[in-house]
């Protein structure tokens, strides 16, 4: 093995930074070898100096100064595993001023300021590495940056957060509530405390933004997203999927609008069928679907998060971060962003066909479903089937399940917005879309 040495600062020592430390210590003599150079860690950066960690390690590498790290000209290579936005931006930023690689799994940071991030990394010639951002150990932006390189995008769908897909997989495979799950999956160490940013969709739509701008070369704000989260689905959602071949889950769809060209973006729980691949992909399980004009479409599943899993896609960065130490060239990488060119456009909703699933609970009188039929025609949208599921004997109230033919998303939200002001509707309908993928 060379004697060079590739200097890496840890920023953050939680779940994925000792995950890198551990891999790159037990991997350090065959890293070396395929790389000519040893891997060290040299400094870390942590909150808290006083806790204790799950690895051994020499604690005078330790600060609780990240900055230092990002300033400091002995690093080679920055992990910023820190996550958060503010302390993460500013470490992030001094790296790559100063000429670093920075290598992140900081979907948030990406998505609130990729391009800041993406001009910086240009103006001091180093590189941001991020496999770790999305779907954890799936190198799935690899395979975007460069096994796919020759191809034109048209769409991307991906189950990318874990703790949704575990929930939703377990309403249906074992019945039970979404809040009874979700309580167990927090017990069980699958959600956080705070469980907004996952099942919000929070998490998926930062995930997305990133892809976005992978395959498509633009930065889409958050707030330009469709984002609903998994809250309002229910058992009769669950039911309904079963006995029709679809299963829920919640997808980042990322898509070429079919008539305007332009670029589509949301997260929304979704019918996917069983016969379509991401359709079976259960539990904490990732999955994504690349369709390119050269290849077709392309499938990959993992695992999306963990300290394993996500320490395997930052260490292949840190290896390619090695490879680029003294390079000013694009290390293979295709910069997506459009260079002088005109960005592509973001379709509005009236561009966006679907088929619709639609649960209302309603008064249960005559009448009711006659004016509920009228409100979609309004609305221009037109019911493919309609079930009412059995009232017990003295309930005041019926559960609706409804299909629409394809109808654009301006309609079915404006139809929806309508049915839920209708004084014989019950509370918040909930709808969502049914794909077809498949066909
Ligand atoms: N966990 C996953 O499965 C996963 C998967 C994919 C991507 N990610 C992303 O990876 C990043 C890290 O996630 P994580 O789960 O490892 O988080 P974590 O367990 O909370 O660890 C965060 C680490 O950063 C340190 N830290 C936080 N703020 C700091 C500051 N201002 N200065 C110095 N150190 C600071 C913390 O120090 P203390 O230890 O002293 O508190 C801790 O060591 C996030 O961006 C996350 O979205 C995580």
């Amino acid at each position: 093995m060379s004697d060079q040495v590739i200097r890496i600062g840890l920023c953050g020592f939680g779940v994925v930074g000792q995950g890198v430390f551990n891999h790159l210590k037990r991997r350090k003599e065959a890293l070396g070898e395929q790389l000519g150079a040893r891997l060290e860690v040299t400094r870390i950066a942590v909150r808290d100096t006083s806790k204790s960690r799950d690895f051994e390690f020499d604690p005078s590498v330790l600060t609780t100064d990240a900055l230092s790290i990002a300033s400091d000209p002995e690093i080679d290579v920055l992990c910023e595993l820190m996550g958060g936005t503010d302390k993460a931006l500013a470490v992030t930023l001094t790296a790559l001023k100063a000429g670093k690689t920075v290598v992140t799994a900081n979907k948030a940071l990406l998505c609130d300021h990729g391009a800041e991030v993406f001009d910086a990394a240009r103006e001091g010639g180093g590189h941001v590495l991020f496999e770790a951002s999305v779907a954890g150990g799936i190198p799935v932006i690899k395979a975007i940056k460069e096994g796919l390189v020759v191809n034109r995008f048209s769409s991307i769908y991906g189950i990318l957060n874990g703790t949704c897909n575990y929930i939703l997989t377990r309403m249906t495979n074992e019945g039970g509530s979404y809040q009874d799950i979700l309580r167990e999956a927090k017990e069980l160490g699958y959600a956080e405390a705070d469980e907004s940013l996952d099942v919000d969709g929070i998490d998926t739509a930062h995930k997305a933004v990133v892809l976005a701008y992978l395959a498509f070369g633009r930065w889409v704000p958050y707030s330009d997203l469709l984002v609903e989260g998994i809250a309002a689905v229910t058992q009769d959602d669950i039911s309904y999927a079963r006995e029709n071949g679809y299963a829920i889950k919640l997808l980042a769809v990322i898509d070429l609008a079919h008539a305007s060209g332009k670029l589509y973006i949301s997260v929304l729980p979704t019918l996917v069928s069983k016969r379509y691949a991401l359709g079976s992909v259960d539990g904490v399980f990732n999955a994504v679907s690349i369709h390119g004009d050269v290849v077709g479409e392309t499938v990959y599943i993992g695992p999306g998060a963990g300290r394993d899993a996500t320490a395997s896609a930052v260490i292949a960065d840190v290896v390619d971060a090695a490879k680029l130490i003294g390079k000013k060239d694009c290390g293979g990488f295709i910069d997506p962003a459009p260079k002088g060119g005109h960005l592509i456009e973001l379709a509005e909703p009236e561009e966006i066909m679907s088929r619709y699933y639609v649960r209302l609970q309603v008064l249960d009188e005559p009448g009711v479903m006659a004016e509920v039929a009228s409100l979609l025609a309004e609305h221009q949208v037109s019911l493919a089937s309609v079930t009412q599921k059995e009232v017990a004997e003295g309930a005041k109230d019926a559960s609706l399940i409804m299909t629409t033919h394809f109808t654009s998303e301006r309609a079915l939200l404006e139809a929806v917005k309508s049915l839920e002001k209708c004084d014989r509707v019950q509370g918040k309908p909930f709808s969502m879309p049914i794909s077809t993928f498949e066909d």
